[in-house]
């Protein structure tokens, strides 16, 4: 069987401009996240690529012509190479659909809401899931959308299945808590022929197991976040993970995009409250 070579990166933070002050100011101080993920596909294209998977915060609290902008930017460095997306919290749900809804969903999920972003897509013979964790700070996944992943993943799938969704299922990465779901959720997947779990919101890659399925957590393409005594520090980090799929085996190879990571700045609790108001 044919290797499956593909790209997992995740919180783009994206925008076409970014405002001159606050948390806006901070995302693109170094480097805007475009040169990032420019850099990235270039590599890695050239390298071959059967798809490349991004596990949400596509935009920064984006309008509908910000992810018009990561659309045309994606397909400019991709051409034919599909790209699979689901949204994160700080992704704005109307706009997200407006753009990338009508073409990036193989197989709509749930009929019962039009608001659901839930799909299925089948990559030569490998079909991949996306669950909407939603716009919450810490994610849920529901009961029906639990549901919903149990009747997907009783059809037949040549190669498999993989999991893709912005929140954490593990505790305590990075100090953050996991993503909100039933025990039924951790049953389907243990049960499952998921060959493995795609997420992001940290900023920080994370190698481990969720009910017995290799899981993986991607760095952002934008900034990281490293918390000390009561201060937390922003960092031009920049980082995507090269995935391949051998058989049923999966490996995973952190690729820095900047060579040498700077501090952009550091807030105490309090004035970083100020900063997420200004
Ligand atoms: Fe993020």
């Amino acid at each position: 069987m044919e290797k499956l070579r593909f790209i997992h990166m995740s919180d783009l933070h994206y925008r076409k401009e970014y405002a001159a002050h606050g948390f806006e100011a901070l995302i693109s101080a170094k480097q805007h996240p475009q040169e990032n993920v420019t850099k990235c596909l270039q590599k890695e294209k050239a390298e071959g690529l059967d798809f490349v998977l991004i596990t949400g915060d596509l935009t920064h609290e984006g309008e509908t012509e910000d992810y018009t902008a990561l659309q045309e930017l994606l397909k400019s460095e991709l051409g034919d190479i599909p790209f699979i997306l689901l949204p994160g919290n700080h992704d704005r749900r109307e706009a997200y659909r407006t753009v990338f809804k009508q073409y990036i969903t193989e197989e709509s999920t749930d009929e019962s809401t039009d608001e659901s972003t839930d799909s299925v897509f089948d990559i030569k013979g490998l079909k991949i899931i996306t669950l909407d964790t939603g716009r919450s700070i810490n994610g849920e996944i529901t009961k029906s959308q639990t549901e919903w992943l149990a009747e997907v993943l009783r059809q037949p799938s040549e190669r498999g299945f993989l999991l893709a969704l912005h929140h954490p299922l593990i505790d305590n990465q990075d100090g953050l808590p996991p993503a909100l779901f039933p025990d039924a959720f951790t049953e389907v997947v243990k049960n499952s022929h998921i060959l493995g779990i795609f997420c992001g919101h940290t900023h920080h890659n994370y190698i481990a197991q969720f009910a017995g399925k290799p899981y993986f957590t991607a760095d952002s393409m934008a900034f990281s976040m490293v918390s000390g005594e009561d201060m937390l520090t922003f960092k031009d980090c920049a980082a995507y993970t090269v995935m391949e799929l051998s058989g049923r085996i999966l490996s995973a190879g952190v690729r820095q995009v900047v060579p040498v990571i700077t501090d952009i700045a550091s807030f105490s609790s309090d004035k970083l409250s100020q900063l997420f108001s200004e």
